[in-house]
């Protein structure tokens, strides 16, 4: 079987760390580690729409932005072909065959779209918009129009992995085929990068609640921003709580056994340092300049390379315009199987015309 890596962003904002933990470092391994038939970047402008219909020009300004992301984290144009999702005429079309497979009960009760519509905040008039609740069976197009079987994505996109293989299934079941092939995540390194939480304490690292610290933040950014993460308040000697701090989560994100030697050498590793902490009469303050100290040792190569790199914004527009184009013929071939599993390529060969002159032929 053939291993084709697949994986999108909405292009609402910069990325930030939970994306980088979460899912671009993953991308990243697999580019230069794995091996693959093909690794296909997606930037999910038509899923961004699905919620910004009033707001188009965001999503125009931030293609760049992402792609500029991608780029400073290390996925080389030579190894990940970048598309962008609007662009794919294929994909709209094999959405419309997919949503007749899924029920409206089954869309509504995805876990993460069901948190979503809760975070948005929809007009209460109008209520949800039918894209949006639609966006799990579009993302199912996205994935399969590639037959990726390798999603490196968040926890949080679990569900709409599960809901793209049950529409997989029944695909295949319905039409008697088995074209389309079924998909699992690639997560994080450990529980903490599959979701990290904001700076504020909240579940999740989200631009819409402004609790993230971008890749392209400056280190005095970076420093505000780790200095506001709110702690447990203890007197000293206490004991602290390593596993509910989000500076000890991000440091088991971040941290490596090198950065004790480059600025902690008082302990060897995270193990010690939490066990330290956990003893008592180890401060805040302390954990937080080392963990200021982590994030900047591995975000400064990453906004260097990304200043770099936009000094070179027509080379930029034009691998995405070649990778586009690829992968317009990848999901052309796949909108064309599909098709011709349904018995809806009417006009792909002779067969539905003889087969008509037949039939009536015959009366
Ligand atoms: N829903 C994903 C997110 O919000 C983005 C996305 C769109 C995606 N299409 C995809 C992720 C296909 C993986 C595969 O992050």
């Amino acid at each position: 079987m053939k291993n084709i890596i697949l994986t999108a962003d909405r292009p609402t904002g910069n990325l930030h760390i939970g994306h980088f933990v979460g899912s671009l470092r993953e991308r990243v391994r697999m580019q230069n580690e794995t091996e693959y038939d093909d690794l296909f970047v997606m930037i999910a402008d038509a899923q961004a729409l699905t919620d910004n219909a009033d707001n188009p020009q965001k999503i125009r300004d931030n293609v760049m932005e992402v792609m500029l992301d991608y780029l400073a984290v290390g996925l080389d144009p030579q190894k990940t072909t970048f598309c962008l999702q609007s662009e794919i005429t294929a994909l709209p079309e094999i959405t419309l065959y997919y949503m007749n497979l899924v029920s409206l009960p089954r869309l509504l009760r995805n876990p993460t779209v069901k948190t979503e519509i809760g975070m948005r905040g929809f007009d209460k008039n109008t209520g949800v918009p039918v894209g949006f609740a639609c966006y799990p069976i579009s993302q199912a197009a996205d994935i399969t129009a590639f037959k990726a079987n390798l999603i490196p994505v968040g926890e949080d996109q679990e569900p709409m992995l599960e809901q793209t293989r049950e529409i997989v299934r029944a695909f295949n079941r319905i039409y008697k085929t088995d074209i389309l092939v079924e998909c699992k995540a690639m997560l994080g390194r450990n529980k903490e990068s599959m979701r990290l939480p904001g700076t504020d304490g909240n579940a999740k690292m989200s631009k819409s609640i402004g609790n993230c610290i971008y890749l392209c933040d400056e280190p005095d950014v970076i420093k505000k921003k780790v200095n506001s993460i709110a702690t447990a308040p203890r007197k000293l000697e206490e004991p602290g709580d390593v596993e509910n701090s989000v500076l000890f989560t991000y440091l088991r994100a971040f941290c490596e056994d090198k950065h004790f030697e480059m600025f902690y050498p008082e302990y060897a590793n995270l193990k010690e340092l939490e066990a330290a902490y956990a003893k008592g009469g180890l401060g805040d303050g302390k954990v937080k300049k080392f963990l200021f100290d982590v994030l900047n040792d591995v975000l400064t190569p990453i906004r260097e390379r990304r200043k770099e790199m936009s000094k070179h914004i027509p080379e930029i527009l034009e691998i995405l315009k070649k990778g586009t184009q690829k992968a317009n013929q990848v999901a052309d071939n796949t909108l064309h199987e599909i098709k011709r599993a349904m018995g809806i390529d009417y006009y792909s060969d002779n067969s539905f015309a003889e087969e008509q002159i037949k039939k009536y032929s015959n009366k």
